[in-house]
């Protein structure tokens, strides 16, 4: 049986205090709480930590939103999938359309980030989704194929079965303009329909396919209710506990 997962992207947000306080904010609305999902947040490198031993990780499971595609050594800035998985870190967020626009991620670079995560137990979020124009032009099917081709369909079906896929369009990133629930339903039974005919039927039944963009606690339960869709990957939402926990609580 797969998953049903809602997490959260804070992307560049909250200092380490501001972050502390909100993982710790969302940790107390769960304490009393039985989700009907697994609930993830995905913070920036420098709150990991904290984050992972101010929470109850069997509750809230800790995310990175990016990690390096070397292993080790000279590379200034940079920070491993070893040291993310070392600060008590669950899943690594890849392949987010802010870091192929704004950092060159290329499919080749996200294959090696995918294999390294893997490599270090950690469980990636890997996302795919068109553009406007490519949405405009009808070519969201060819654009998704070609991510999950570029970058995660050389794994075993072993590995594979260990990543979880997020399907954000481009055009409902932070713009309030969301999929609608047939719009999201279509490309997500499409999806689940490239890893059946990669990886046969059982792996794409227990493949996790979130939905993102503009994702909020008045659209989530419609988004959630459509059979291939397993919950979210959430921005601006993630940012207060309480518009988290209603998403949450749309399962
Ligand atoms: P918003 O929910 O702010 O649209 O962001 C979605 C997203 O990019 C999550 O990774």
């Amino acid at each position: 049986m797969r998953k049903n997962i809602v997490a959260g992207n804070w992307k560049m947000n909250k200092t380490l205090q501001e972050g502390l306080a909100l993982a710790t904010e969302l940790n107390d609305v769960l304490a009393s709480a039985t989700p009907n999902c697994e609930v993830v947040v995905g913070t920036p490198f420098i709150h990991l930590a904290s984050v992972a031993s101010a929470v109850d990780t069997s509750k809230i499971h800790v995310a990175a939103q990016n990690c390096a595609d070397k292993v080790s050594g000279a590379y200034t800035g940079e920070v491993s999938a070893a040291m993310v998985k070392s600060t008590g870190a669950e899943y690594v967020i890849l392949g987010h359309s802010e870091r192929r626009a704004y950092y060159g991620e290329t499919y080749e670079i996200l294959k090696e980030k995918v294999q390294l995560a893997l490599a270090n137990n950690l469980k990636p979020i890997f996302c795919i989704g068109e553009l406007k124009e490519e949405r405009e032009a009808n070519k969201q099917n060819e654009v998704v194929k070609a991510q999950l081709e570029g970058s995660v369909f050389n794994l075993s079906a072993e590995e594979f079965g260990k990543i979880v896929l997020a399907y954000e369009p481009v055009w409902a990133i932070g713009t309030g303009l969301t999929a609608t629930p047939a719009q999201a339903q279509e490309i997500h039974a499409y999806i689940r329909s490239l890893v059946a005919e990669k990886y046969g039927k059982e792996v794409a039944e227990n493949t996790t396919i979130l939905y993102g963009g503009s994702c909020n606690p008045g659209n989530a339960k419609e988004l959630f209710a459509n059979p291939d869709v397993d919950g979210g990957l959430i921005g601006g939402a993630s940012l207060k506990a309480a518009d988290f926990k209603a998403i949450i609580d749309a399962f």
